[in-house]
């Protein structure tokens, strides 16, 4: 089976396969407006840190090229489509990177230019934040499988991949490179309550490509790393603060907290545009809360009594003295330290 793509901006329109319908089925949403896409992101047909933040781009790039064919104000429109799409989702620096580097686009250009060419100028900018990830992911594979023994048994959260990405992801795309080199044994995929990332979209995408992997409980890690069946735990970010603490799907700290008990490498991939060196440490990222039905039903089935409290972050922080590496697209980062960030971002590292 071929993993249908995640993402593809065609004829001023953003296609995305909507990620709340698989495995049962691979159906597309079409956005023809800015906030199409915003609502895109913030009910998880598309979600994953950097396709979040590729699809608020080319919502710009839609809401320019429809005002384009509208006779509309395109610099206005491209404005609006920032604003709009800023609050779809809190937590990932991706979607405000994109929306920073959309809006430069617009704040450089010059009064001569036509409303054509600028439209032309935002769809590149879009399609260089697409090429920017899919580079991106590919060395993140690549850099993290180094640092992974042969027949590697490694543990992965959420969905990592390609459906959070463009290409092979990042925590994912390691185990997609240890697998082209024969050096994989297995995936153990956790579930990732409450939306089910992992099974639903990790084992479809694992299954896809034919990886070898096992499905557990998100409560069984510890077991595995006591019974030493594991010798990484692998995951994305959301967002790395200045101090090196990271945000990623709820679930990550404990997993840490278990990776340090049983001395098992915790390696967190993600590109170097994760990193926020604007924000000093993992305390001042916004935590997205989510509704409560994610926790009080299981898929249309509800498991808990009506009225019941109901906590839902979707991310939580990881401090950075837990992180055993942080592997970008450029190399790896270990001790992961604000120093050591700061080096990595300037190229000495
Ligand atoms: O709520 P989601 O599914 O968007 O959360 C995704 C994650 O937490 C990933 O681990 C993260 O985006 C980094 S890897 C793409």
């Amino acid at each position: 089976m071929v993993l249908p793509r995640t993402l593809r901006y065609e004829d001023g329109v953003l296609i995305l396969l909507d990620q709340r319908a698989l495995p049962a089925s691979a159906e597309e949403v079409r956005c023809a407006s800015a906030a199409d896409v915003a609502s895109a992101i913030r009910t998880m047909a598309v979600r994953g840190a950097p396709a979040i933040g590729v699809s608020a781009a080319y919502g710009v790039a839609v809401a320019a090229r429809q005002a384009l064919a509208h006779g509309d104000d395109v610099r206005d429109a491209a404005l609006e489509a920032c604003a709009a799409l800023q609050s779809a989702r809190p937590t990932a620096v991706n979607l405000h990177a994109a929306l920073t580097r959309m809006h430069g686009v617009v704040d450089g250009c010059q009064p001569v230019m036509t409303a054509a060419d600028l439209t032309g100028a935002l769809e590149a900018e879009a399609a260089a934040i697409e090429a920017f990830e899919t580079q991106a992911s590919r060395a993140m594979g690549v850099n993290a499988a180094r640092l992974l023994p042969d027949r590697a048994r490694v543990y992965v959260h959420c969905n990592t991949g390609a459906l959070a990405t463009v290409e092979r992801g990042t925590a994912l795309a390691a185990v997609y490179q240890l697998h082209d080199e024969g050096r994989l044994d297995v995936v153990v995929v956790g579930e990732t309550r409450p939306r089910l990332q992992g099974a639903r979209l990790t084992a479809y995408e694992l299954s896809a490509a034919g990886v070898p992997h096992v499905l557990v409980v998100d409560s069984l890690a510890a077991t595995l790393m006591l019974q030493q069946a594991l010798d990484a735990v692998l995951v994305g970010a959301d967002r790395v603060a200045a101090n090196g603490d990271v945000a990623n799907k709820v679930g990550t700290y404990s997993l840490a907290v278990a990776c340090t008990h049983h001395s098992v490498p915790l390696y967190v991939v993600a590109p170097s545009t994760s990193i926020d060196m604007t924000c000093e440490t993992g305390a001042d990222v916004t935590i997205e809360e989510r509704s409560d039905d994610e926790v009080t039903a299981v898929g249309a089935t509800r498991v808990a009594p009506r009225g019941t409290r109901v906590l839902n972050p979707a991310f939580d922080i990881t401090p950075a003295s837990m992180v055993t590496a942080l592997i970008t697209e450029r190399g790896i980062v270990a001790p992961v330290t604000e120093a050591s960030l700061a080096a990595h971002l300037a190229g000495i590292s």
